[in-house]
């Protein structure tokens, strides 16, 4: 694109056919902001289906679908809504996101890892295409970070699914760094704070530009507020989680299965920070939805990831942060009548009961959680593995395991919750079929997982 100003027309309509024009304007796609529009359109009415398209220099946008949220003082009888995370463009393609974009949802959440800060290889990885040389280092300058949205992006499969539903997204540590943590980086010995805040302020930028976000969640400098709230209607509410920018770093030199890490107890560690921990807590507290949906990165349940007696915690997730977790955990206890955590970043499908003392299997069950597979991080994959058969025996609140690529899909009504963990048989190559390897639900007013 040239350095100076475009103008974008975006236009609303109520048919796909774009005849039935609701709403028309024109934005400004400027060389700043990588010639990307954001337009926060108002006056829209609650729980209707609309349709979209941009026009540039004669060039016309294919047509999106989005659907407004029902008004809060409605009463949905349905609302289904689907989740994924973690995208490693050269683990595999996006073929879950091609049956997803055909399941007509009210909302589709991303819950992280969108992009992975590595280089590409000449050959793309499992993909197998030639890549440009410029691709080959890590993300860490606002040129690089875009070029990475770019390759991305140009997959035909997840431009369907954002152009079939309308997104929630947030962030967790690949769109930046790995297992950054605040102001601190994967590798503090190899790069500075200034040089990580530096980072930090290219990475943001980036994601805001790429991902479709109201001008509240553009960044201001090294900071962008991700947390934040939705209802729809009285059957659920959706606090999105940003468990990065606040944290503390991780304890006990941040591995996958610590033994006896009695850092993690400390009560001035967060993974939240004060304000999102109160803001979630209030939210919670007021809330009178039939579902209370926890749109978050790391698994939240307590998982032993140590095989035999001994218990091993993984530190990057909320194990490592028990504190804020009681705390989140109080709150459920107390104050919601349907907890539902869904969680991204583990790269394998997961379904937990919520434990209120985890160190007592017998304990109350006070919330549950899914936890979603990846599009194609980790490739292949496999329905179980030995992973998968030592987690299961060794955490009596894990229901449910497998690891294949996929997404979920959830359906709410006012009795009932329903996740399909819906899988691909493969990603390294295109076209798989994609089934449902497991069902389960949650009557109102009982949090626990059941299988269908
Ligand atoms: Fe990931």
């Amino acid at each position: 694109m040239p350095q100076e100003k475009v103008p974008v027309q975006w236009k609303i309509s109520s048919t796909e056919n774009m005849k039935s024009v609701e709403q028309v304007g024109v934005a400004f796609a400027k060389p700043e902001h990588a010639h990307s529009v954001h337009v926060d359109v108002a006056d829209l009415e609650p729980g209707t289906e609309y349709y979209y398209q941009f026009e540039a220099a004669g060039h016309q946008s294919p047509v999106g679908r989005t659907k407004t949220a029902p008004a809060p003082d409605d009463n949905p009888e349905e609302f289904t809504f689907a989740f994924a995370s973690c995208q490693a463009w050269d683990n595999g393609f996006y073929t879950a996101y091609d049956y997803m974009a055909a399941d007509e949802l009210d909302l589709i959440i991303h819950l992280g890892d969108y992009i992975y800060e590595y280089g590409i290889g000449p050959n793309g990885g499992d993909r197998n295409v030639s890549v440009p040389p410029v691709y080959r280092s890590e993300t860490e300058t606002l040129d690089r970070y875009r070029l990475q949205y770019g390759l991305y992006k140009s997959d035909p499969n997840l431009r369907a699914a954002h152009a079939s539903a309308p997104w929630l997204v947030t962030r967790d540590d690949h769109e930046v760094d790995n297992n950054w943590a605040g102001d601190v980086p994967q590798d503090p010995d190899k790069q500075t704070r200034n040089t990580f805040l530096k980072r930090r302020v290219a990475a943001f930028k980036a994601y805001y530009e790429h991902m479709p976000f109201r001008m509240a969640q553009m960044p201001d400098g090294s900071s962008q507020k991700l947390y934040r709230n939705f209802t729809f209607g009285d059957l659920a509410e959706f606090n999105v989680l940003d468990t990065r920018q606040y944290r503390t770093d991780q304890a006990c030199d941040d591995a996958f299965s610590v033994v006896g890490c009695s850092e993690r107890f400390d009560e001035d560690r967060t993974i939240l920070g004060d304000a999102q921990e109160q803001w979630l807590v209030n939210n919670l507290k007021a809330s009178s939805a039939t579902w209370d949906v926890i749109a978050n990165q790391v698994p939240m349940a307590s998982m032993d990831f140590e095989e035999g007696p001994e218990e091993g915690y993984r530190m990057d997730q909320w194990d490592g942060y028990v504190a804020d977790r009681n705390t989140v955990l109080d709150a459920f206890e107390q104050h919601v009548r349907n907890p539902v955590v869904v969680t991204g970043d583990f790269h394998t499908n997961i379904a937990n009961n919520i434990k209120k003392d985890f160190e007592n299997p017998d304990s109350a069950t006070v919330g549950t959680e899914f936890i979603g597979t990846s599009i194609s991080s980790g490739g292949n994959g496999v329905e179980m593995d030995d992973f998968g058969r030592q987690v299961l025996s060794e955490n009596e609140n894990v229901k449910y395991y497998n690891n294949q690529r996929g997404y979920l899909r959830c359906t709410l009504t006012p009795t009932q919750w329903r996740t399909d963990y819906r899988v691909v048989d493969y990603v390294t190559r295109p076209s798989a079929s994609i089934r449902t390897d497991a069902s389960f639900v949650i009557d109102d007013g009982a949090p626990v997982i059941q299988s269908l």
